[in-house]
């Protein structure tokens, strides 16, 4: 995992690049804007490896509290963006707003391996009361009674669960996620959808989840976004409300549609024989729906 973290938590960052050929970045701290309602404000970014333009001039508004998922082909350019909203890249051009307490967690955590999960949380922290606050970031993840392991002897849950309280102790006001479940067992992945939900809803940054995972996306996010060609090519608002379950007919038809937009044909679902109960976090099988 790599967690950014900068000093003014409150404050906004802004990175402005308008002349790509010859100007050098801009960035300055900004007051966070009061006049509007968005954490995270991309325009026109774009994001160039050699002659390959990965991102193209893409305009991006994220509100405070606000849970988005993006999806995308292998290779859109997800982690890109991600890496450019979390500060870990320089974009080539374009204007990116973004608060500066963020926090990011990777597909895999990347624990220091000669660090005790205490003090992985609290990495390159300079805080008071270090430990104090590292066992109530592990006590949100359900793993107080681990602060002492060693990276090695944690599960990979419980390992990704340390990442998460790495990026929780930080207090972000944006929380990037990059396909933090993806490498976990069906079963734990459920349990981390249930954990990330109850963490934004305790402390409500922004969330930008980068997933393969239709159901995923549809499941937790209150915005789903399609990257295509650098561009965020389509916004669908989930409106349903939550717990969510992936056998409800609107469910559906959201998966539907954007299984569609992202190229993905599949059988329609045969129509349910009863009408379906109360919804409930409802296991489903994930291999199907990604991409
Ligand atoms: N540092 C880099 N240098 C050159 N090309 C890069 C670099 N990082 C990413 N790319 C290229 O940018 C494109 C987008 O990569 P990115 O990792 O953002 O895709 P992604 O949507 O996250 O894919 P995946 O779903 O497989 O994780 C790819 O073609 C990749 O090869
Ligand atoms: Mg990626």
């Amino acid at each position: 995992m790599q967690t950014i973290q900068l000093d003014l938590p409150g404050a906004h960052l802004r990175h402005d690049v308008r002349n790509e050929a010859g100007g050098r970045p801009q960035v300055q701290a900004v007051p966070n804007p009061v006049t509007t309602d968005t954490q995270v404000r991309a325009r026109q970014l774009t994001k160039r490896f050699g002659d390959n333009t990965i991102l193209d001039q893409l305009d991006l508004d994220i509100r405070p509290g606000e849970f988005v998922a993006l999806l995308g082909r292998s290779g859109s350019g997800k982690t890109t963006l991600l890496r450019a909203l979390a500060g870990l890249d320089r974009i080539t051009s374009g204007t990116l707003d973004v608060p500066q307490a963020r926090a990011a967690v990777f597909q895999e955590p990347r624990l220091m391996p000669w660090k005790r999960a205490w003090r992985n949380v609290t990495l390159g922290l300079n805080i008071d009361q270090p430990r104090e606050r590292a066992n109530q970031a592990l006590g949100e993840v359900g793993l107080a009674h681990r602060e002492n392991a060693w990276p090695a002897t944690l599960s990979g849950g419980e390992a990704q669960r340390v990442a998460l309280a790495r990026a929780l102790v930080r207090e972000p006001k944006l929380l990037l996620l990059d396909e933090p479940f993806a490498a976990l067992d069906a079963l734990t992945r459920i349990r981390m959808h249930q954990l990330i939900l109850a963490l934004w809803r305790e402390h409500r940054p922004s969330v930008l989840l980068v997933t393969h995972d239709v159901d995923e996306a549809v499941l937790l996010a209150d915005r789903v976004l399609v990257l295509e060609k650098g561009r965020i090519v389509s916004d669908i608002a989930i409106t349903q409300p939550r717990p969510r379950s992936a056998e409800r007919p609107e469910f559906q038809r959201v998966r539907a549609q954007l299984l569609q937009l992202l190229g993905v044909e599949i059988e329609a679902a045969p129509e349910p024989v009863a009408p379906v109960s109360t919804p409930v976090h409802t296991p489903f099988n994930f291999s199907n729906f990604s991409i």
